[in-house]
């Protein structure tokens, strides 16, 4: 009688199909034996199971603490190297208002890639003069909004410096302008697709034209030589071109330019698909690229009383350790080929550097013995695979677990699609929790569509 009382009371075990799986766990890899399954409990003392009860689940997560203590890192890195350092925040990596003021209050300036980044800059506080204006597509309305407000136009193509001498000389007014110049730094593909060549003589060109245009007040030299570079020399060079185009300026001219802006590019601690070794390892540190760069500038035959200001344009190395998304496991499934697999509820939709990136993806406590798994997202498209090889613990239905280093380009370029788009959260510097994008409606479409009346 005891005995059936007993197993009455014991919750009903759910079938699962029997299979049979390799054990990775304990097995040493190409890096040796595992280490310790890494866990993420809480976010900034906040436990991640508070988060998610409060604010739902998927949601993003941004430590003001962690944007901080890393710009903290870079500026120390770069102004104990070289003595005028300028920092401009670039508005697509993460142009959440809340972000943006947090750069603007450790004192970076803002770079922008179109009129509405600009007009959003603006909106945060920013003078108008201390907004770089890149990008391909500068409208005649953009060029005319930079001119007014005194911004530092980067000239990217021959049809843009026309059109803005054309501009300038309609508005009777100066325009203060760089050109972005492309050139090889010994990262390939170059991207020459942006801004004039140093090595045939366009950027040469450019700035002949430049000194040439009554209305336009040539300031300063950029580059940007790609993104993820992991390779501090390439600075090296890059840094070097633009000093000798700076110092060709002056004897031409007898003419100094303000500024050497050499963009963002810096690698973040994210890992790349296909790369041999975790990208925390094998990412140069501020200290590298500082010691790059100041060394090139330093060592060039720029005189030391006319050294330039030094710009820099980073984005994903300064805030990709500060966001997370913390997502649910909806299921877990074995698929037909044997290989265990799950489905969380944040897809590709929110994850754009997943298709870069091998994300750590992390279970709030430590679970049992891992296997190689896939995690797929909700979105029922087949591409919606978040990761297609990771060695993961079994998990149950409703198991939070925490995507790492997602604060550069997911939000901005995360979309719609199916469902409405998470919240995202700040943790503020006392521990404080706020909305600073709040998860969409159906009333966010309702009220930006149309549907035309018929009869
Ligand atoms: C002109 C310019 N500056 C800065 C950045 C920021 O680059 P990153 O996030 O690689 O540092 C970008 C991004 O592509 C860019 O196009």
């Amino acid at each position: 009688m005891e005995k059936f009382k007993i197993l009455e009371a014991m919750e009903k075990i759910k079938y699962e199909k029997p299979s049979i799986s390799k054990i990775n766990a304990g097995m040493p890899s190409k890096f040796g034996l595992p280490v310790k399954q890494k866990v993420i409990s809480e976010i900034d003392g906040i436990k991640v199971s508070k988060l998610i009860e409060e604010y739902g689940s998927p949601l993003f997560v941004i430590s003001e603490k962690t944007i901080r203590e890393v710009f903290a890192d870079a500026k120390r890195a770069f102004e104990n190297r070289y003595p005028k350092v300028q920092f401009a925040w670039s508005y697509k990596t993460n142009y959440l208002d809340a972000v943006c003021s947090i750069y603007h209050d450790e004192g970076s300036w803002a770079e922008v890639v179109s009129g509405f980044e600009f007009e959003k800059a603006l909106s945060n506080g920013v003078s108008g003069s201390q907004i770089l204006f890149n990008g391909p597509d500068k409208s005649e309305a953009d060029l005319i909004m930079a001119i007014e407000n005194n911004a530092c136009i980067h000239i990217d193509h021959f049809d843009e410096l026309y059109l803005l001498i054309e501009t300038s000389r309609k508005l009777q007014k100066k325009a203060r302008v760089a050109i972005r110049v492309n050139l090889d730094a010994g990262v390939y593909p170059i991207w020459d697709r942006f801004g004039f060549n140093y090595e045939n003589g366009d950027a040469w060109n450019a700035i002949n034209r430049i000194m040439l245009a009554e209305n336009l007040d040539l300031i300063g030299l950029h580059t940007h030589i790609g993104t993820y570079i992991i390779a501090q020399t390439a600075y090296a060079v890059a840094a070097s071109k633009l000093a000798n185009l700076y110092m060709a300026i002056h004897r031409k001219f007898d003419y100094w330019l303000k500024y050497i802006d050499l963009g963002g590019g810096f690698a973040s601690k994210n890992t790349l698909k296909g790369a041999y070794m975790p990208g925390n390892e094998t990412c140069p540190s501020f200290d590298d690229y500082a010691e790059a760069i100041s060394n090139a500038l330093i060592s060039s035959e720029i005189p030391h009383e006319n050294l330039p200001v030094l710009f820099l344009e980073t984005g994903r190395a300064l805030i990709d350790d500060a966001g997370y998304l913390l997502t649910t496991v909806i299921a877990n499934k074995r698929l037909n080929s044997g290989r265990r697999s799950m489905v969380i509820d944040a897809g590709v939709n929110l994850l754009f550097t997943s298709f870069w990136y091998n994300l750590g993806v992390y279970p709030t406590h430590e679970l049992g013995h891992a296997e190689e798994s896939t995690i797929y997202g909700p979105l029922c498209m087949n591409i919606d695979v978040v990761r297609d090889a990771i060695v993961f613990p079994q998990v149950k239905t409703g198991e939070q677990l925490v995507i790492e280093r997602v604060g550069a380009y997911n939000i901005t370029q995360s979309m719609q699609f199916i469902t409405y788009r998470p919240n995202v959260v700040l943790i503020d510097m006392e521990g404080k929790t706020h909305i600073i994008r709040k998860k969409e409606s159906l009333e966010t479409f309702k009220q930006a569509e149309e549907n035309p009346k018929r009869k």
